[in-house]
């Protein structure tokens, strides 16, 4: 696991944007996971500007998003659907035909898992992951004590989640619903690269967790460590528990 510290929001979203982009360049018809959340926000904002400024292409892109809630209409303004058209897919020239996001809308929730499982086996598997992390060491949905094996599917949500993300839903935690579709600790862990992002102190036990703990299903995010090639983008302020030396990035 490669880790890199960087000084702040803004260094951990240039940084992240860096490796996207030469993943990109490498191949233009990347297959690109992504994530939802505050964390990767920054990320979108400078791939967006790689796009308008420096002529990034995302014509051949594919891309999967990590999860979606159950319940909530495409276009409600909290669902990942309408964060992702609004955060990134409506500033670049990506293709709609090649954007799987999860749709919680659907009856037969079960087989629609197994489609995207198929979609993403069919594209040829993920290239490039991003993630982020919640503060109970989730990475996409899979909250703790998830199978590190697991494939998408329907999750139950923590409190703990629930309580963070009230602040999308008014504050009411009661309007966040209880349930997600999501990749699996099993489908993000083939994608052959990771990139896994964290800012700020609410982070700093998950990535304590995550980078110098155990593997285990209790903090799902530890599972990166058995990948080949993660990398761990983190701000000083999420880094402040690790007792390790780490790479550092100045840019
Ligand atoms: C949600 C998403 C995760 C994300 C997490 C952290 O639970 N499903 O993919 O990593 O929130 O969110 P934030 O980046 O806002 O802290």
């Amino acid at each position: 696991m490669r880790v890199i510290i960087v000084k702040n929001y803004d260094s951990m979203s240039k940084l992240a944007a860096k490796f996207v982009k030469e993943e990109l360049l490498k191949k233009p018809d990347l297959v690109l996971g992504l994530a939802t959340g505050s964390t990767p926000l920054g990320l979108y904002k400078e791939l967006i500007r790689m796009h308008k400024e420096e002529g990034l292409d995302f014509s051949k892109v594919t891309t999967f998003n990590l999860d979606e809630y159950i319940g909530l209409p495409k276009d409600h303004p909290e669902s990942y659907h309408t964060f992702m058209w609004e955060n990134l897919f409506k500033h670049i020239n990506i293709n709609p035909s090649n954007i799987y996001i999860p749709d919680g809308t659907v009856e037969d929730i079960k087989a629609h898992c197994i489609w995207y499982e198929e979609k993403i086996a069919e594209k040829g598997g993920i290239d490039l992951q991003i993630l982020g992390i919640g503060r109970d060491g989730h990475i996409g949905f899979n909250e703790p004590g998830s199978s590190l094996a697991s494939r998408t599917r329907i999750k139950t949500l923590a409190r703990e989640t629930r309580e963070d993300n009230a602040r999308f839903f008014g504050g009411d935690i009661n309007k966040v619903p209880k349930y997600a579709i999501t990749m699996g600790i099993g489908t993000i862990i083939e994608s052959r690269k990771l990139i896994l992002l964290a800012s700020g102190v609410n982070k700093r036990d998950a990535i304590k967790k995550t980078v110098e703990g155990p593997i285990t299903a209790m903090v799902p995010a530890s599972m990166i460590q058995i990948h080949p090639r993660a990398i761990v983008i983190i701000d000083q302020e999420a880094a402040s528990l690790l007792e390790r030396e780490y790479e550092t990035w100045e840019g």
